[in-house]
């Protein structure tokens, strides 16, 4: 039997992107996937900084792992991704079973380490930001796990700086790939039959500033609109900051551009939003969601909040509790303020008790999941074009596809119908996070 990998991804879609160029590179090195971590002859951990419990999970894992190497010391350990840039020689200095720690901008090295660790090289921890790198990524093989969706980051890093992330610190400053490099991949894509992208960049909004030569998120929407082949084109995460109404016209423009936006308000409190460093305020918020409405009636908005960020009184909560009423987001995910060190957030002084945290965090959420359910029974009896996906995991039977605003509906599993096909749905019931129905 050949080698075996096993990657675990942690956080957000770019680390699930990254992971298939993870895995990619393993896969030129000969190495397959294994079906469970016991089995793996190497293990890598693609990891997330963003809130403390996404970094106590890895911790647990490699607990885990320790046992794992104490049965089988030629196993590999590599930790990879945001909290490898952070914690840097920290981690192998607490966890020696640890044989690699390599950056977000290391996914190039990974071959030449792997390859020294066999031959008993341990401990290499590279974790220099090089931006010149994000010009390379085409270079780095995927191994998608999907022959129908596919991940295309379109830049890597974030200027923003807002003060409770740590994403500036881990990921560096952003840096875009260039549109002939994007439509290029794209393009190959298409030719090898995938039906959907979604681009990925912590601001796709900001796309392109960085070459201060007029190129934005709107050129490259223009662009791929050309690609033949792509049925749909997802994007995330917006940032309300740099979308500009140009850009709005240019998604509505373009029949491919998928009817979702994730524009992140993160808190209804213009001061909140001052002191996270938002660089907007609630009004300019509800003037582009409504132009954004306006130019795409059926378009399906979510959001991210967080709540109990230092200094949130009563009544810049309620204001939050407001906001879901008037902006009427499809959904919401909501944090829990995480203190991270090193960002100004966390050395504020008036930090808030963890048992008003989660209360406020319930109070959000029964407000946001009575919106969600009320907007999805209003899809009841209407037709929708779904990409199929497949089976659902609970039940074979019961197949599932998304809508254009990314609503997931299932539906009873139908002959002749293949996963990829773009079928219409007729919804019958709304639930708060799926819709049932089945295909007319
Ligand atoms: N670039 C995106 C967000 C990426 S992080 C944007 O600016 O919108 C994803 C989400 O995690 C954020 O929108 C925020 O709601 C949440 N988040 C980030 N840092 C956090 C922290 N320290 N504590 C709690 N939630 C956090
Ligand atoms: Fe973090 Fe703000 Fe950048 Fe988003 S925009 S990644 S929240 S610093
Ligand atoms: Fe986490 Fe890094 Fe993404 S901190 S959310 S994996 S950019």
């Amino acid at each position: 039997m050949g080698k075996q990998y096993y990657t675990i991804t942690y956080g957000c879609q770019m680390n699930e992107s990254d992971t298939e160029r993870i895995n990619g590179q393993l896969a030129e090195l000969g190495y397959t996937e294994a079906p469970a971590m016991e089995a793996a002859d190497i293990v890598i951990l693609n990891t997330c900084s963003i809130r403390q419990n996404a970094e106590e999970k890895v911790y647990g894992k490699i607990g885990e792992i320790k046992r794992m190497k104490e049965k089988n010391p030629d196993l590999l350990v590599g930790i990879m991704g945001c909290m490898a840039q952070e914690n840097k020689e920290k981690l192998i200095a607490r966890m020696p079973i640890i044989d690699f720690v390599l950056g977000p901008y290391h996914i190039h090295d990974l071959k030449e380490v792997v390859t020294e660790a066999l031959a008993g090289r341990r401990h290499v921890v590279r974790t220099r930001m090089n931006p010149e790198r994000v010009k390379d990524y085409s270079e780095l093989h995927a191994a998608r796990k999907s022959h129908i969706f596919a991940w295309v980051p379109i830049m890597q890093g974030c200027n923003k700086f807002c003060t409770y992330c740590i994403v500036p610190y881990v990921r560096g400053r952003q840096t875009s790939r260039t549109v002939e490099d994007i439509t290029g991949e794209v393009r190959q894509l298409a030719a090898e039959g995938y039906k959907e992208i979604t681009l990925l960049g912590q601001n796709v909004n900001s796309y392109g500033l960085d070459f201060r030569d007029g190129t934005d998120f709107g050129a490259l929407i223009r662009a791929l609109d050309e690609v033949e082949g792509i049925e749909r084109v997802r994007y995330m995460t917006s940032h309300p900051r740099d979308m500009t109404f140009a850009m709005v016209d240019a998604m509505a423009a373009s029949p491919k551009v998928a009817r979702h936006m994730h524009l992140p308000v993160q808190h209804g409190d213009n001061e909140m939003l001052r002191r996270m460093n938002r660089g907007y305020t609630i009004e300019h918020f509800m003037e582009l969601l409504s132009y954004v409405r306006q130019k795409m009636p059926d378009i399906v908005v979510t959001t991210d909040l967080i709540t109990g960020f230092p200094g949130e009184t009563e009544e810049m909560h309620k204001a939050t509790l407001r906001l879901l009423r008037e902006a009427q987001f499809d959904s919401a995910y909501t944090f829990i303020y995480s203190p991270r060190q090193g960002t100004p957030a966390a050395r504020m002084e008036d930090q808030i008790g963890d048992d008003v945290k989660h209360r406020r965090l319930q109070e959000l959420m029964d407000v946001e999941n009575e919106i969600s359910l009320a907007k999805n029974r209003a899809m009841e009896g209407k037709v929708y074009p779904i990409l199929v996906e497949g089976p659902t995991k609970q039940d074979e039977s019961r197949w599932y596809g998304r809508t254009s605003g990314n609503k997931m509906i299932i539906f009873p599993k139908t002959e002749g119908v293949f996963v990829g096909d773009v079928r219409d749905a007729l919804v019958e019931q709304g639930q708060t996070w799926v819709l049932k129905g089945r295909l007319v």
